[in-house]
């Protein structure tokens, strides 16, 4: 039995693995920069947040058709099925394509074709949520924000990514406040490099409901009071925070004293193709490095469906399931050398 798992910070544009990227390459007659694998897997060795987007936005250059975005979201699809994942809240960058010269539906109609499938062939259920590239212009956000809403292809929420130091929040307030108008959830990444002053913006001038990796938030223990209160959640990426030097190394990852401090904290895989893996890859990682154990294991698990855009029922469904991976649990090496 698997540990049913919920992913909630994942961008399907992180997930564009080489292999797919060099195909993908050739059949649209694209030159790339680098000449092997290798040569490209070279390249994943950054500096920060900023270092790590450069590659990411040029390597997003393959992708041209609407079959492009489909296929990278059911390579994704695929993937997660064998790590547990059994519910996904995809984040989609539509400016990452606009701006060069990709129209917006052929991208998000792409990535939709392969979720509007991905029950019946992978047994995951799916939401889609629209990052806005926060060092781009908020009037650019707005006006894509306004032709989805005018379109026909259907989205769950938003959320804020992209280089964030420089670029608070409260930018975006215009934007979240129409997406808050039509029904949408809302999140965004604060709190990653940026300082704990982003994240209360995040919350009082955006209303998120949930905040993308959000590790900061420990530097404040006012914030840490309200996030524990109102039980926001943040969703950690470890591989994450350490291929981009927000901490030093997984040793020195806070998820276990964010879990003490009574945060809902849940653990997510970011940009999977370029950190190192993907949710069961960073869960397997985390419990080897802390010895986490099935009870903080399950733990977690509950608290991504926690904090997940389901319906109360459907978080219900999953969390029995959960307690029933942890009831097959083996009972620990201590009680059975007692007799
Ligand atoms: N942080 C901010 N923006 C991003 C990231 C990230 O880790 N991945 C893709 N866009
Ligand atoms: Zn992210």
């Amino acid at each position: 039995m698997k540990l049913p798992l919920v992913e909630l910070h994942l961008h399907i544009e992180g997930t564009l693995e080489p292999e797919l990227l060099f195909e993908l390459a050739a059949r649209n007659a694209v030159t790339l920069p680098w000449a092997s694998l290798a040569e490209l897997r070279a390249q994943y060795d950054f500096a920060d947040l900023q270092s790590f987007l450069n590659l990411y936005y040029r390597a997003l250059d393959v992708l041209r058709e609407r079959i492009d975005f489909t296929d990278l979201t059911r390579a994704y699809l695929a993937r997660a099925r064998t790590a547990g994942v059994r519910h996904a809240e995809l984040f989609f960058d539509p400016q990452a394509h606009t701006s060069r010269g990709v129209p917006l539906v052929t991208a998000l109609a792409g990535v939709r074709d392969a979720l509007d499938r991905s029950v019946d062939e992978w047994s995951i259920s799916t939401k889609l949520i629209v990052t806005f590239l926060r060092d781009r212009p908020p009037a650019e956000a707005l006006q894509i924000l306004r032709e989805i809403l005018a379109g026909g292809v259907p989205i769950d929420g938003i959320g804020l990514d992209s280089a964030e130091v420089g670029y608070p929040p409260e930018l975006f307030t215009e934007v979240f406040a129409l997406a808050r108008e039509n029904g949408l959830r809302l999140v965004a990444h604060a709190g990653e490099e940026g300082p704990p002053d982003y994240v209360w913006q995040a919350l009082d001038l955006l209303g998120v409901e949930r905040v993308d990796h959000g590790i900061r938030s420990l530097e404040d223990e006012v914030l840490l009071d309200r996030l524990v209160r109102d039980r926001i959640p943040l969703t950690v990426c470890p591989f994450s925070n350490v291929r981009l030097r927000v901490i030093d190394t997984l040793a020195d990852h806070p998820i276990v004293r964010m879990l003490d401090r009574g945060l809902l904290a849940c653990i997510n895989s970011d940009d999977p193709a370029y950190f190192g893996g993907y949710i069961d890859d960073n869960l397997a990682a985390v419990d080897a490095e802390f010895g986490l154990g099935p009870d903080r294991l399950a733990l977690l698990a509950r608290n991504g469906i926690e904090a997940s855009f389901l319906t109360n029922g459907e978080k219900a469904a999953l969390t029995a399931e959960v307690d029933a991976w942890r009831a097959a649990q083996p009972a620990p090496a201590t009680a059975i050398r007692s007799s």
